[in-house]
């Protein structure tokens, strides 16, 4: 069996966050501590992906490289893959279409956080399911996402994309796992009025083969949306109040990566003593309190 993908998208013009990101890509933002693709990083790592295909515009690129180099030090195995231009969340499987063919994927938006003490945990089973696998939460602003509806089962009946008219309040967040049929369905899209190819276009494929299962998620846990100046603020302020009142990082990919196994603690020590601030030095002293 390959390895199972888990993509990061980092791609985007982030016009909402202009002039922040004119020249910045929105994924190397800071939200409190570490830069925002830490967090849909941390995700993969503790759904339990190893094989990383990280992609971005063709400027931003280098600096994620920069960033991550080819994972060795998190015990990942990072591929760098350029999206020449945003035309859509599906494009992500032709794009690493070589790189995961035959395997089970995730895709997750680099600006999505998610964060709840059961979440991560959980994430390992969504891997090698049949089918496909997203989320929904409850939200006041459905018409500004993917949104879903339910029948009394529970089961999903349908996926809209920004619908003008929301028929639920359900929002289907960025984090989205696939069986390995999903790089020949993405092959099959065509664009949308807004000349992209949408996810929502790529789950509905699942939902009419009864193959799509939408689960929900529970109030427990956090989906932050990191597209906007208020939302990087806020998402600031609930990372440092909770880090500093539980003691526990959150989004760290070094944390993640010793705590699933993928490096040991000698590794983490190493990490630390190369970069002996605040940051770095809570990794160790969290770790070592939650081993
Ligand atoms: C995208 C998807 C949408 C999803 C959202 C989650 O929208 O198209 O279905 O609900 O991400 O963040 P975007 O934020 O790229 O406009």
């Amino acid at each position: 069996m390959p390895e199972d993908l888990g993509i990061v998208l980092a791609g985007g013009s982030a016009t909402r966050l202009r002039p922040v990101t004119t020249v910045v890509s929105k994924q190397l933002l800071p939200v409190y501590d570490k830069p925002v693709i830490y967090y849909p990083l941390t995700s993969l790592i503790l759904a339990g992906f190893r094989k990383i295909a990280l992609i971005s515009t063709p400027k931003a690129l280098p600096q994620y490289e920069e960033l991550f180099g080819n994972g060795s030090q998190l015990g990942l195995e990072i591929h760098y893959i350029e999206q020449p231009t945003p035309n859509g969340l599906a494009t992500a499987f032709t794009l690493t279409e070589k790189l995961g063919s035959g395997s089970d994927s995730a895709l997750i938006l680099g600006d999505n956080l998610f964060h709840g003490s059961q979440f991560g945990h959980n994430l390992g089973n969504y891997r090698g399911e049949p089918g496909a696998h997203i989320f929904a939460y409850a939200v006041d602003n459905p018409s500004e996402f993917g949104v879903v509806t339910f029948d009394e089962s529970g089961k999903a009946l349908s996926i809209e994309e920004k619908p003008v008219n929301p028929k639920s309040n359900w929002a289907i967040p960025g984090f989205y796992f696939y069986d390995s049929s999903v790089f020949e369905r993405a092959k099959t899209l065509q664009p949308s009025k807004r000349g992209e190819y949408e996810i929502t276009d790529l789950n509905r494929t699942y939902l009419n083969e009864s193959k799509l299962k939408v689960e929900k998620i529970p109030r427990g846990t956090a989906w932050l949306d990191l597209g906007t100046p208020d939302g990087l603020l806020d998402a600031s302020e609930y990372v440092r109040t909770l880090q500093k009142r539980q003691g526990v990082p959150i989004g760290s990919p070094e944390e993640a990566a010793w705590r699933m196994g993928y490096i040991s603690m000698d590794q983490l020590e190493k990490i630390v003593a190369e970069h002996p601030n605040p940051y770095y030095q809570n990794l160790l002293r969290k770790a070592a309190a939650t081993s």
